[in-house]
């Protein structure tokens, strides 16, 4: 047989290795705000347009690039910024891999100016499909500019996949939003088809913070310092009250790289324990500052993701940072630090970091390890106490997604159909509440066993499904309209999802830039807080895995089914109850709840004549 085996050519190669680096046009993003970044400005300004689909722009006033450069830097593993594999751990840069601008070159036009203070011309490249198309020399500016034109126009399949422009908008702010929070000292400024949505001078960190994550936060946030051998911390946590119900408003940074780690995340939820609500998420800046050397950072294609060499160190050093700054602005009343004895002893943790301290700090048995080289830097701690809160979260988190977010499963089999049922006999029996979740009810010779939660999500998603067909919700119009004030990302899908928002029976309108006021929610709904009922929304909204597939406006649906249904546990009253079971027997399918999970059974006489033998 022949031989098979053949070289991709080069341009094939580039895109198949830019779909790691550029997933959609927010990923372009990062990777040019970090250029920029890495280029050492004072100005950097982002111009988007189509939801970045027809134009991403950076431009900086940095360091710019010869004319050589400027045509290596299109080239796959070029970079000025390692030379060695050493160096990968010594990275003080947030770019590294000398990836971004080949793989950008493989799925977009791009235009190039560049030019270096001392020399007198700059360099223009416009390139496509890999290849430099034209180049000159041109006045220009120190500095570079990059435009990024066309999106994956010649790699169609792809460019199938991006979502509306607002939902790509949406991921471009919150990648500006990282960038932008990461170097309060530089100038930003993003501009979305003409219009400036963000004008940041350089400035403190919190003022970019209150500029970015929004005014209310203003005298709501406790500042944070802590610095020691082993690592700095430092920024702003959001004092308890302002803890949201969604997730928005979590930063990490490790030297100015931001991260996710669910893992440090949980470190910070941790040290606010009885002082939020367990469903509720507090706001949290985080700076991390530590030596390049106990960090990997290339371990994740986006570098979103990072290895510590000893990650229990980091957590209980935020964990105990954060407790530390709540209790000294008197919002714990007392230190209570669940930590091994050793690190609360840290003077580092105790009090600000002087000269003596440093000495003494130094002499502890702890740090001598942190510094010592090449030692696995352990906390020794309770044998199963370290990871213990960590293990219950991770599980609860777990069970949290499968109840929350819907699965598709199939429809049980065995269960009985509402036409089967006796429907003169629901309104005369009598339902009784067991364990607040269950509904018992006798109808002739069986009863059935509701599960009040199921069944409520039923009936609310058939009434919502009608209702974006066409068919009315009354709006009960509130008297006190409540303020909603949200993360710039959430506040742009709000916008998204007003319209079908308006058709379920919210009457919610934007206020400000991040500002909504609710004026109204749906009639039959139990009036309570609407800004967090809200959130709750767009966080479930925000959670669903893009396995399921599900239209945006199913997603909706089943976002607001799940945040108005009654919850298991809550107490009924007959009247209620009644409601219910009537509600549920009139939906098409009652049998259900829209992800498949039964909403109830039956048991007939006979099978409970059959256990007892009689
Ligand atoms: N805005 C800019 N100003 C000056 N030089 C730049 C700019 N953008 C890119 N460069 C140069 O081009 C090189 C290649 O950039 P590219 O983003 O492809 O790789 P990188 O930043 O080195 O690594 P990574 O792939 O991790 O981002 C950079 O190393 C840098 O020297
Ligand atoms: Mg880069």
């Amino acid at each position: 047989m022949a031989d098979r085996i053949q070289l991709l050519p080069d341009h094939i190669a580039n895109q198949i290795a830019a779909g790691e680096v550029i997933q959609r046009p927010a990923s372009a993003v990062k990777e040019l705000l970090e250029n920029a970044v890495d280029a050492g400005p004072t100005s950097i300004k982002l111009f988007i347009s189509d939801g970045g689909k027809s134009l991403i722009q950076v431009i900086d006033n940095g360091a710019g690039m010869s004319e050589t450069d400027a045509r290596m830097c299109f080239e796959r593993h070029a970079t000025s910024k390692i030379k060695n594999i050493d160096d990968l751990f010594q990275i003080r840069t947030m770019g590294f891999r000398g990836e971004a601008l080949a793989s950008i070159a493989a799925v977009a036009q791009v235009e190039l100016t560049t030019k270096r203070e001392q020399d007198e011309v700059g360099t223009y490249i416009e390139m496509q499909n890999s290849l430099v198309i034209k180049q000159q020399p041109v006045a220009a500016p120190t500095g570079t500019s990059i435009a990024m034109k066309n999106l994956f126009f010649n790699v169609p399949a792809r460019r199938n996949f991006l979502k509306t422009n607002a939902s790509e908008m949406r991921h471009i702010v919150d990648e500006f939003t990282r960038v932008a929070l990461a170097f309060p000292g530089i100038f930003f400024s993003l501009t979305n088809n003409g219009q400036q949505l963000f004008h940041l001078e350089e400035g403190s960190l919190k003022v970019r913070i209150l500029q970015l994550l929004g005014n209310h936060y203003n005298a709501k946030l406790v500042s944070l310092k802590e610095e020691t051998d082993y690592l700095n911390i430092y920024g702003f946590a959001g004092k308890p009250e302002t803890a949201k119900r969604t997730r928005g408003d979590q930063y990490f940074f490790v030297n100015n790289r931001f991260i996710k780690s669910a893992y440090l995340n949980h470190a910070v939820t941790n040290a606010y324990q009885d002082m939020i609500s367990p469903d509720s998420f507090p706001a949290y800046v985080l700076f991390i500052d530590l030596d390049p050397a106990v960090v990997d950072v290339n371990v994740h294609p986006t570098k979103q993701e990072i290895k510590f060499e000893d990650e229990k160190i980091v957590y209980a050093f935020i964990q105990a940072a954060i407790k530390h700054a709540l209790a000294q602005f008197s919002i714990t009343p007392t230190l209570d630090f669940n930590l091994d004895a050793s690190i609360q002893e840290l003077d580092a943790i105790q009090k600000p970091f002087t000269e003596d301290k440093q000495t003494a700090t130094r002499s502890s048995s702890i740090f001598q390890t942190f510094t010592e080289a090449n030692q696995a830097h352990k906390i020794e701690l309770g044998k199963d106490d370290d990871l213990r809160h960590w293990n219950e979260y991770k599980r609860s988190a777990q069970t949290d997604q499968n109840e929350r977010v819907f699965s598709l499963t199939e429809i049980p089999e065995g269960l009985p159909n509402a036409q089967n049922l006796f429907h003169s006999e629901l309104g005369n029996a009598k339902p009784v509440q067991l364990f607040n979740t269950y509904i018992l009810l006798t109808v002739s010779k069986s009863f059935l066993l509701i599960h009040q939660q199921s069944a409520h999500e039923r009936i609310i998603y058939e009434r919502l499904t009608d209702a974006l067909n066409g068919k009315t919700i009354a709006t009960q119009q509130s008297l006190f309209p409540a303020a909603l004030e949200l993360a710039p990302s959430d506040a742009v899908l709000l916008t998204e999802l007003l319209p079908d928002l308006l058709q379920m029976g919210y009457s919610i309108e934007p206020f400000g830039k991040h500002r909504f006021l609710i004026q109204g929610t749906p009639a039959d709904l139990q009036a309570g807080n609407e800004s967090q009922m809200l959130e709750k929304i767009i966080e479930q909204y925000k959670n669903f895995t893009p396995e399921l597939k599900l239209s945006n406006r199913e997603m909706l649906i089943r976002s607001v089914c799940w945040q108005q249904a009654i919850k298991s546990g809550t107490s009924l009253s007959e009247k209620e109850m009644q409601g219910l079971i009537n509600d549920l027997f009139q939906c098409k399918q009652p049998n259900i709840t829209p992800n498949g999970k039964p909403t109830y059974t039956d048991f007939k006489k006979e099978s409970l004549e059959k256990i007892f033998g009689r």
